[in-house]
């Protein structure tokens, strides 16, 4: 049924028919809705957001598969008493076998070309001389440059047999995840992921790391917009077709504070409990969203 009286026209202070929440006279006044340049313009000239094109998201979704198989190798060859520092040199060499850049390396004077975060390590470890032990859970973070393409991707694997806390944290931030991505289509807005993400591992007892966010990415390594994983329903940037962005909760199985080490980069759970993160890179469709990174969780 069509309601009466509903025709009223949108006024110059009114929020902006095209969701974006800004005033119809700061967006739409005067353009076509429907134009994806009016779109893509209004994006980057309110947000700095670059929205994707179809070759764009075609060269994404190609490094994203090298940085899938990337992990895959990794996962093959992870075992205890392995060095951190050989998951880099496989990860280096695999990257640049395959006619790829790792975006890490140098990367605001990061030394390696992956990032290797063991057991209370939240992001950001630096590969180095510490061994793997039987029980440790290791987060993976690659981030491959193909034909001038990022695409950023990570999981948390078990080494040998997890304890209890192990399995308990690792399912929590993969479960995360999986609610983050859920809420990934048009009409939902950047506040639904991490809301969805904050009110789940929180129920779980865990908590959700505020520092380290996601954010756009693909034609470079870190662009607008920020994606905390915390925060409230229905707030922040709508969320429409053609944003790449990462979702990347870090969860804690104590407190959400961390602490960096003297290297500058290690960032650590200040109460020394476990962290686990997962993360993959997501296109915003039309009719919701496609894993430029998929895996199953
Ligand atoms: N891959 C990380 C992310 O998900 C960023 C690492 S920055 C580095 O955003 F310099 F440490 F590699
Ligand atoms: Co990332
Ligand atoms: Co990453």
């Amino acid at each position: 049924m069509l309601l009466r009286g509903n025709k009223r026209k949108v006024g110059r202070n009114d929020p902006c028919p095209c969701g974006s929440g800004l005033k119809y006279k700061k967006c739409c006044l005067g353009k076509d809705l429907s134009s994806r340049e009016n779109l893509k313009e209004l994006y980057y000239k309110n947000y700095k957001i670059r929205l994707k094109e179809k070759k764009d998201i075609e060269g994404i979704r190609k490094t994203g598969r090298l940085a899938l198989r990337t992990l895959d190798l990794v996962e093959m060859k992870i075992h205890a008493g392995m060095s951190t520092e050989e998951i880099n040199t496989l990860v280096h060499k695999f990257t640049v076998e395959n006619g790829a850049v790792p975006a890490p390396l140098n990367y605001r004077g990061f030394p390696k070309s992956v990032c290797v975060s063991v057991n209370d390590v939240i992001c950001h470890g630096i590969p180095g001389q510490r061994t793997l032990e039987d029980g440790d859970i290791v987060n993976v973070d690659v981030t491959p440059i193909l034909d001038g393409y990022y695409a950023d991707v990570s999981k948390t694997f078990f080494v040998g047999t997890p304890g209890r806390d192990a399995q308990k944290i690792v399912k929590v931030a993969k479960e995360s995840l999986k609610r983050g991505i859920s809420m990934a289509r048009p009409g939902n807005r950047i506040g639904d992921i991490g809301w969805a993400i904050q009110s789940y591992a929180e129920s779980q007892g865990c908590s959700v790391v505020q520092e380290f966010i996601g954010h756009g990415v693909g034609f470079d390594f870190h662009e607008p917009p920020q994606v905390p994983h915390f925060g409230r329903k229905g707030e922040g940037i709508p969320l429409v077709p053609g944003m790449v962005f990462t979702i990347e909760p870090m969860i804690n199985l104590g407190k959400r504070h961390l602490r960096i080490l003297d290297d500058n980069w290690t960032a650590v759970t200040a109460d020394g409990s476990l962290s686990a993160q997962f993360e993959q890179t997501v296109l915003i469709t039309e009719e919701g969203f496609e894993s430029l990174t998929p895996y199953d969780l």
